[in-house]
């Protein structure tokens, strides 16, 4: 019964928790305001006494930065603002030193629009790289081909006046999409994915897995609802059905094929499939065949309100949809902080932790966002400080993504340790409570809680082991066991109880206030627990 949640997708990641590093945010080593990959070598000791298994790095690759480096312009180098290659070679060696994985953004589904292929390809209608990326003539009335709109505003098509055609762009016009029908495309993808193999990544995470292939025929998508000029660019997005542009059946093509060459090096994919709907289903696709990707991550547990029933609703038919094979994130470089987005302050920071409790206990592979582990919230910054093309390019009011990339507050020093330049986007008024030094010296810290949880994690949490719900829909704790733990939150705005299974059961994990008497367990608002059986 213990192997039950071995399948297909089983790895060494089975057991692992992981920790996202957004580079240019996290270390700085050389003053230049932008964290580098030195930087990060010089944190590995802290992010192994941390307790975490793997790291993923955010694009570090050459890039003229219009989207902080998810604007690739070469694919198999390092952009010289976070270091070189043997800088790489270095972290890769370093970090297998202490038993830590690495895994790498691959950004496939757009390059910058100053990689040579784009470059080339938009030289003439006849070049010998224009099919690898979306040219199509005006629509009828002269306009953009088709509806399709950008995730970061206005409409996914810019027409490049030398041949009078348009380009697609999901993203920025400066990130035009690749084109996955093209066999020239996916062979330079091929070649890419050996040459970080061959540098010994431990896989790869995968940008925006959902809109690699689109359909070529390119039909408007359906409206959902009407826009309005005062919506954000996500909320524009949202308002249409992305029947054409997303979620394709063929990505899992293209899926299989990297599986087939990743696995003699035994590296992991995981995929970014970021499915606005949130629909479990169709993000389980990508992994339930056994043969695509190994984890997919689900970004509902980002979204939902702290509220018992969508929670119930987000988890039950996530873990329904695919029991094993999901990746769970607390905060992400591209979405306002946890602590922020459940309330704020020190409510929002416990509701976080005990968030953890959940996510981390759950079957699958959850992460970390730096910062997590110290608590932070968002930071606000002044209109001038903003960074993100998101809200800078744009004139309706939007949710750019600069909060939640504000440097690490490390120490107590100028910068609070993070550079000894000029951080490239302002700290945003961290305090000394809030740095990895003061915290690794207090107990009972934020920093000193993730630990714990991660170590119990550790130690006792069979990563094979099914998970049993402990309680149902109806009560506002949710709590599951997974072999010999018990993990349990209460998201209801009251005391709830609930009555402990058979054993005897050891309280040895707490966020807030919890009593247990004998099999009973009180929670007070906003409070986890785990639980370990003794006997
Ligand atoms: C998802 C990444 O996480 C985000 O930061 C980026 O802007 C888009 N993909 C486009 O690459």
């Amino acid at each position: 019964m213990d192997s039950f949640l071995k399948n297909k997708n089983s790895g060494w990641w089975d057991g692992s928790v992981g920790y996202e590093i957004y580079m240019r945010s996290f270390a700085d080593s050389n003053g230049d305001g932008v964290g580098d990959l030195p930087g990060v070598i010089q944190k590995l000791d802290y992010l192994s006494w941390l307790g975490v298994d793997l790291v993923w790095l955010t694009p570090f690759y050459p890039s003229p930065m219009a989207d902080f480096g998810y604007d690739v312009s070469d694919y198999c180098g390092v952009d010289p603002l976070f270091g070189t290659l043997e800088d790489f070679d270095e972290l890769m060696e370093e970090a297998h030193r202490r038993e830590l994985r690495v895994i790498i953004d691959l950004v496939p589904n757009h390059s910058s629009s100053q990689h040579p292929w784009f470059l080339s390809s938009k030289s003439s209608l006849d070049n010998e790289f224009r099919g690898y990326y979306h040219w199509r003539d005006p629509g009828p009335d002269g306009g953009p081909p088709n509806n399709w709109v950008s995730h970061f505003g206005g409409s996914a098509w810019t027409l490049d006046e030398l041949t009078g055609q348009y380009f697609l762009h999901l993203f920025l016009p400066e990130q035009p999409d690749l084109n996955w029908n093209n066999p020239k495309v996916i062979q330079e993808f091929d070649e890419i994915l050996k040459f970080w193999l061959g540098l010994n990544v431990d896989g790869f995470r995968i940008d925006v897995a959902q809109g690699l292939v689109k359909n070529m025929l390119m039909p408007d998508n359906p409206y959902r609802f009407p826009i309005r000029s005062d919506m954000s660019p996500r909320q524009v997005f949202a308002a249409f059905d992305h029947r054409y542009d997303l979620d394709q059946t063929g990505n899992l093509e293209i899926f299989r094929r990297w599986r087939k060459l990743v696995e003699p090096n035994d590296a992991l994919l995981l995929g970014e499939v970021y499915l606005r709907d949130n629909d479990p289903n169709r993000v389980s696709r990508y992994v339930g065949s056994g043969d695509a990707l190994h984890r997919a991550f689900y970004f509902a547990p980002m979204h939902v309100p702290w509220l018992p029933q969508p929670m119930w609703d987000t988890f039950r038919d996530a873990l329904d949809a695919a029991p094993v094979d999901l990746s769970w994130a607390l905060s992400s470089h591209d979405d306002p902080r946890a602590p922020t987005r459940l309330g704020g302050g020190n409510e929002g920071k416990q509701r976080a932790l005990a968030y953890s409790v959940l996510l981390f206990f759950l079957p699958g592979l959850p992460f970390l966002y730096q910062g997590d582990e110290l608590g932070l919230s968002s930071v606000e910054l002044d209109p001038e400080d903003l960074a993100d093309p998101v809200a800078t390019r744009n004139t309706v009011e939007t949710d750019g993504r600069d909060g939640a990339r504000s440097p690490i507050p490390w120490a107590n020093a100028p910068e609070m340790g993070f550079t000894t330049g000029t951080p490239w986007i302002p700290m945003g008024g961290r305090s000394y409570e809030d740095t990895a030094e003061y915290q690794q010296e207090t107990d009972g810290s934020w920093l000193m809680s993730y630990k714990e949880l991660l170590k119990l994690r550790k130690e006792h949490l069979d990563p094979n082991a099914p998970l049993r719900w402990v309680t149902a829909r109806d009560s506002g704790v949710i709590a599951f066991r997974r072999g010999g733990t018990i993990s349990a939150l209460n998201v209801s705005d009251c005391d709830s109880e609930i009555v402990l299974p058979e054993g005897e059961w050891e309280l040895v994990f707490q966020v807030g206030e919890v009593k247990k008497i004998s099999e009973l367990l009180i929670f007070g608002v906003n409070s986890a627990v785990v639980l370990l059986l003794t006997s």
